[in-house]
């Protein structure tokens, strides 16, 4: 089994970290670092841009209908995207019909799926009022019933990413995760937060050892992983098996790589250059444009594009930029104006550069 062992800093501890991989069923994880599923950021374009720059251990899609794969929404269908490239890839659905679910898995495996993931942590009204999401935790029974449905209609892994629970008085992950576990679930992913808390608050990693605690499986940590350091804490804190990185992913596809390097080293890698930035957000949206159409694609990316130049001074004024683009050669165009301003500025915008864009 490959592993690697880093130097300690004064972000580690006293011993050095062995970076093991984790198993999925057969399914190798290596290295155990995840990019997480987020609506609308982590499609097809995306996972191909972050595995072009530095391989994660695995990547999920973001969270699909299964009402809409079964209602056969063209749309819909066009979310699954797997090329040859992403994988392992974890397809996520959500949904809380047993048969639906079970009926929507096996297209997903048509589509190319090495991994089915239940959602069991969106917390928002739109999934939870039917029952979906992080609303399945409040009914163990029935979530056991929606998984082994799945688990008997397909031959891959399947896999739960779950919240601590609904509400503070409701810690379901241990229990419910041993019950699942039974029924036949492969691995675990918790973002350590309860479902009411939406993003705000911290994570709380304890949750993450308790889970790791209470089953045999593995279980990927989840939650405030900002910096390549921060898995490694995770790792080292909960003795979780993986580290899965969500928010600190978004305009920054580099930070998979960064942490895998971390882990495996010690060190940190240099920032990306405004070059690569530019360069990676025009690929992001040409990538997207093959599947949405360029129109769509531009304003699909409108809020992402922008943070490929999060840090830099003067981003205000790109975002406001972007916001009216219609096209990639607009994209492209306001791009170049940042980056000769940028050049110019010394790495800083003078406030008022940007009007010409
Ligand atoms: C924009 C956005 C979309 C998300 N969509 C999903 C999703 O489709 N499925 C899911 O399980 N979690 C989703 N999440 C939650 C993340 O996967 C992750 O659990 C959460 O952001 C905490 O991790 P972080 O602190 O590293 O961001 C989403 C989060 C964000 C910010």
């Amino acid at each position: 089994m490959k592993s690697a062992t880093i130097q300690t800093t004064e972000h580690m501890s006293a011993e050095p970290f062995v970076v093991r991989p984790y198993f999925v069923g057969p399914i190798r994880i290596d290295p155990p670092v995840v990019l997480a599923p987020m609506a609308d950021v982590t499609n097809g374009a995306y996972r191909r841009l972050v595995k072009r720059i530095g391989g994660p251990g695995l990547m999920v899609t973001e969270l699909i209908s299964t009402m809409a794969i079964h209602h056969k929404s063209a749309r819909t269908m066009t979310m699954f995207d797997v090329t040859e490239e992403q994988r392992p890839l974890a397809v996520q659905l959500f949904g809380s019909d047993p048969a639906i679910m079970a009926e929507a898995a096996r297209v997903a495996v048509g589509e190319g799926a090495d991994i089915v993931d239940i959602n069991m942590g969106c917390w928002v009204p739109k999934v939870c009022k039917t029952g979906g999401g992080a609303a399945m935790m409040k009914d163990e029974d029935m979530a056991c019933r929606v998984v082994e449905a799945i688990i008997a209609a397909v031959e891959v892994p399947v896999t739960v990413k779950t919240r601590a629970g609904w509400h503070y008085g409701h810690l379901a992950t241990a229990g419910l995760a041993r019950k699942l576990e039974e029924v036949g679930v492969a691995a675990f992913a918790l973002h350590a937060r309860f479902a009411v808390q939406g993003h705000t608050g911290n994570a709380d990693w304890n949750l993450i050892r308790e889970i790791k605690q209470a089953v045999k499986c593995p279980v990927v940590g989840n939650g405030d992983i900002r910096a390549p350091q921060d898995a490694l804490r995770m790792l080292q804190e909960t003795g979780c098996d993986g580290v899965m990185v969500g928010r600190a992913a978004i305009g920054n596809p580099w930070i998979v790589r960064d942490t895998v390097h971390f882990l495996r080293t010690g060190d940190l890698l240099p920032p990306p250059t405004l070059d690569d930035r530019i360069e990676a957000a025009l690929t992001h949206v040409t990538d997207l444009s093959n599947t949405l159409g360029e129109s769509r694609a531009v304003r699909h990316l409108r809020g992402q594009l922008p943070q490929y130049l999060r840090g830099y001074h003067g981003v205000a004024r790109v975002r406001e930029a972007i916001h009216g683009a219609e096209s990639i050669a607009a994209v492209a165009s306001i791009f170049q104006t940042a980056r000769e301003h940028l050049a110019a500025a010394d790495d800083e915008f003078p406030l008022d550069i940007l009007d010409t864009i």
